[in-house]
Order: C-alpha cells, then sequence, then structure tokens
C-alpha cells in the first residue's frame, strides 16, 4: 500500500509527465536498450523506429498512475496488455530494468524539475502498478502451462500447410513437432512467432490470429505481406512468405488474447473486416455455425478486390447456411470482379448501409481492419446508438485511439 503523500505526489504529477510522455519514453527506450540490448529480441523495431510503441508504454504508464489507489478499476486494460506480454514471454525479471530506466529517463528529461521526493513516489507508484502486472500475468503462464495441451514459453511448430490465399496473404497451418495434444483457443485469439533468421543478430516476435475455427489438432494463421513502399519492407511477414516453406519450423507462443466471440449471448453477430482484419473474424465465423447455428451472423468484409481478397470461399460455402449473410465491399473491383459477380458493393461500408442491412438494436459488433477502418466503424457503430458494451474491436498493432 502506499500511503497518501506517496499518491499525492504520483496523480498532481501525472499532467506534467504526459506532456513530456514521448519525450521520456523516446529517452527511456534509448537507455534501456543502450545498457540491456537483449531486450531487442522481444521489442518490435519497427513499431520503435515508428514511435508507435512509445506513445502505448507511456500512455499506459500515465493512466496507470493516475489510477494508483484503486488499480482495479483498469484491471480490464491491464489484463489486455498481460495477454500480449504473456504472448511475448515477458517476465517478472523485466519489471525492474524497465522500472529503472523509466526513471533515469524521467530525470533526464525533466531536469531539477523532478526532485528526490518526486522520483521515490514515482519509484514507488511504478513497483506497485509493476506488481499488478506480474500477477495477473503470472495466471496467465500458470493457465498457459497448465491448460489441457499447453505449454509455458515457446514451443516448436511445423509448418505442415503454406496455401496461398489470395495475391498478399498466404496461410500457414502449423502442428507440433512433438505430435502433443494443442491447446484449445478461444476465436479471435492470437499467437506470437518468434523468428530467427540467418545472419540477423536479434530473434523477432510477431502476432498472428488464429484465422480457423477452434478444436483442430493444427492451428492456422493467415498473414499478409506488409511491403513498405517507402520504408523497409515488413520484416516477419515477408519472410514468413518468402523463405517459410512446408516442413520448416517455428517457434510459438500459446494463444491468447481478449478479443473473443462471447459464445454464452445469443444476440446477433456481426463481424465487420477490412483485409487482414478477416482472420479473426473467419475463426469467429466458423464457430458461430459450428456451435451456435442457430445463431444470426452477418460476415462483413471490405477488400480493395478479388485479387486481394483472401479465403472468399470458405466464407461463401458457410453463407450458404440459413443462419450466415455475407457481404463483400470492394472499393476498386477489376473488371473480372465486376464480370464474376464477385462483390455486393462497390466503395466502402457507410453509416446508412449499416442502419439498413444489419440490426444495429441488438446486434454485438466486432471488427478488425486497418485504422480507418476501424475509426469510421467505430464511429458509425456509436451515432447509430450502438452501447460500448456491444462493440468490441482488436487492433493488428500497438493500440490506438478511435475518438
Ligand atoms: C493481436 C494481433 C493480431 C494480428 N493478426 C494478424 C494476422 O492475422 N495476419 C497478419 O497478416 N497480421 C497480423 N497482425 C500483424 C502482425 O503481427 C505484424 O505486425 C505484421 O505481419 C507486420 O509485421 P512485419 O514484421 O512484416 O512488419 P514490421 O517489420 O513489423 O513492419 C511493420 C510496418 O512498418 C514498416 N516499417 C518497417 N521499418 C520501418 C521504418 N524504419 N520506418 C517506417 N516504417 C517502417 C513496414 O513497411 C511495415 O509496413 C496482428 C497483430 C496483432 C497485434
Ligand atoms: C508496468 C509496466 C508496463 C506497462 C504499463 C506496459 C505497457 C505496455 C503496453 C500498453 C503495450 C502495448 C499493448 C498492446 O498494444 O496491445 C505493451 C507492449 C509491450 N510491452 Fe509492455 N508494459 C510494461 C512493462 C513491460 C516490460 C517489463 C517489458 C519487457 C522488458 C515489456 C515489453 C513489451 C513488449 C515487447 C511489448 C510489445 C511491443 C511491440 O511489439 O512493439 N513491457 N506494454
Amino acid at each position: 500500500m502506499l500511503d497518501q503523500k506517496t499518491i499525492e505526489i504520483v496523480k498532481s504529477t501525472v499532467p506534467v509527465l504526459e506532456q513530456h510522455g514521448e519525450a521520456i519514453t523516446t529517452k527511456f527506450y534509448q537507455l534501456m536498450f543502450g545498457n540491456h540490448p537483449e531486450l531487442l529480441n522481444i521489442f518490435n523495431h519497427a513499431n520503435q523506429k515508428q514511435g508507435r510503441q512509445q506513445r502505448a508504454l507511456a500512455s499506459a504508464v500515465y493512466a496507470a498512475a493516475a489510477y494508483i489507489d484503486n488499480l482495479e478499476a483498469i484491471l480490464p486494460v491491464v489484463k489486455q496488455i498481460a495477454h500480449k506480454h504473456r504472448s511475448l514471454g515477458i517476465k517478472p525479471e523485466h519489471y525492474p530494468i524497465v522500472g529503472k530506466h523509466l526513471l533515469l529517463a524521467i530525470k533526464d528529461v525533466l531536469g531539477d524539475a523532478a526532485t528526490d521526493e518526486i522520483i521515490d513516489a514515482w519509484a514507488k507508484a511504478y513497483g506497485v502498478i509493476a506488481d499488478a502486472f506480474i500477477g495477473v500475468e503470472a495466471e496467465m503462464y500458470a493457465e498457459a502451462k497448465n491448460q489441457k495441451g499447453g505449454w509455458e514459453d515457446f514451443r516448436r511448430f511445423i509448418v505442415d500447410k503454406k496455401i496461398a490465399e489470395s495475391d498478399v496473404i498466404t496461410s500457414f497451418y502449423l502442428k507440433p513437432v512433438d505430435h502433443k495434444p494443442i491447446a484449445d483457443f478461444r476465436p479471435g485469439q492470437y499467437i506470437s512467432i518468434k523468428l530467427e533468421i540467418e545472419g540477423e543478430k536479434f530473434t523477432h516476435i510477431r502476432q498472428y490470429s488464429l484465422s480457423d475455427a477452434p478444436g483442430k489438432d493444427y492451428y492456422r494463421i493467415s498473414v499478409k505481406r506488409e511491403a513498405g513502399m517507402l520504408n523497409p519492407d515488413g520484416k516477419v511477414s515477408n519472410y514468413l512468405h518468402d523463405s517459410v516453406e512446408e516442413g520448416e519450423i517455428l517457434q510459438i507462443s500459446a494463444p491468447a488474447g481478449d478479443f473473443v466471440l462471447d459464445t454464452n449471448k445469443e444476440t446477433p453477430v456481426v463481424l465487420l473486416s477490412g483485409g487482414v482484419g478477416l482472420t479473426p473474424m473467419m475463426s469467429m465465423l466458423k464457430t458461430v455455425v459450428d456451435v451456435q447455428p442457430e445463431r444470426k451472423v452477418t460476415f462483413i468484409h471490405a477488400a480493395q478486390n478479388g485479387n486481394v481478397h483472401a479465403l472468399r470461399d470458405e466464407v461463401e460455402e458457410l453463407a450458404q447456411l440459413e443462419n450466415v449473410t455475407s457481404y463483400f465491399f470492394y472499393d476498386s473491383p477489376t473488371e473480372e470482379d465486376r464480370e464474376n459477380n464477385r462483390f455486393d458493393v462497390e466503395g466502402y461500408v457507410t453509416r446508412q448501409w449499416l442502419e439498413e442491412k444489419v440490426p444495429v438494436g441488438e446486434a454485438d459488433f466486432y471488427f478488425c481492419g486497418p485504422v480507418p477502418f476501424m475509426k469510421a466503424i467505430n464511429g458509425f457503430l456509436l451515432d447509430l446508438g450502438v452501447n460500448e458494451d456491444r462493440i468490441h474491436f482488436e487492433f493488428f498493432g500497438p493500440k490506438a485511439a478511435l475518438v
């Protein structure tokens, strides 16, 4: 428990740190990676370069500090981050390293304004926040390990099948090298892959949502090749596409994540995806079909055109069922798409279209896609009066603000 004085100092200095948030965390990473280059095995270097991880960590620390005397209130946020940490293999011994360098960075950026009293208070507060994360993560590690077919860190899987699903998306079917059972998962969850690329100094870890229904003897992921345009090409996605063939071994952590379909509910469910954001939606769609065959489900997918539209046959087959409806939106259909009636609507999903076509008043909505797509969908749903407890979404990168 923190004393009242410490709580007051921390709460009153949150705005100051927020103001310098990005400068402090940029400094923090510089110092930490300087002293602990081994941590570059865990952090995503592209996120670092784009400043995305800086913002995510900064805002989480300040949000937690603002609730330092009532961390229970932000438990759902702690859990969401803890899922990611557990999937990456973050351990208790990592926390003091982050704490030490965060304090050094605060001192460095704030200079004399960071008095000993302030630094002491933040050291104590960080300890309390870190303990909250460590506690939640310990439970998650135990759960990952003790479940049937479970394991704690990374386990070796063989690429059993590699299937091109579109010009840019390829599926990998992964089976455990030890031939033992694999942990079940909830539709919407992801795994992390840890890659060792020959000639590279550090390992690379990325998350991929499971794109098939639970209950199989394999995990399927479907990966989009991230072309860099003016920037370097995406490291892991291109390596998977170009260099990982059937028979290759990958290291995988057990399924994680709190973006999951609630199968205790019987409300209609609307699954919306843009581009490769369709992967968790596929798993959810197949799950509804398997375990809730009476539940109404609408699958809405937006793609540029038929060339980059993955897994369409699987969706079309399921859409024959009475409880399933699907709509494909193409914003730049090709001539071939037009000739073969490959899409339902030309253009983007709009508020008016949603109002007319889906049961906005009662459905649960799940969506994933590029951030502008997610912002638009979230805005339409809020505008249409959909309560936030019926809105669920996943980011394929560090969390960003949608409103
Ligand atoms: C929960 C979750 C689930 C996910 N599920 C899926 C999924 O099902 N399928 C899927 O395909 N992806 C999924 N992702 C995304 C995936 O984890 C990777 O982020 C994605 O594959 C890109 O990784 P990469 O290594 O190829 O690109 P990175 O090397 O991480 O690069 C990311 C982007 O940054 C750009 N970049 C690289 N270096 C720089 C630089 N120096 N300056 C500026 N820009 C740069 C790259 O061009 C690229 O566009 C998911 C992510 C999360 C968090
Ligand atoms: C109390 C301390 C911490 C807080 C508040 C925190 C917060 C966060 C947040 C908000 C994210 C983004 C989550 C998401 O987008 O879903 C994140 C991701 C991550 N965290 Fe932490 N974190 C803490 C401690 C640590 C520690 C100790 C480590 C290991 C040294 C660590 C390593 C990572 C990594 C590697 C990622 C993914 C980053 C990426 O891929 O770029 N974190 N953390």
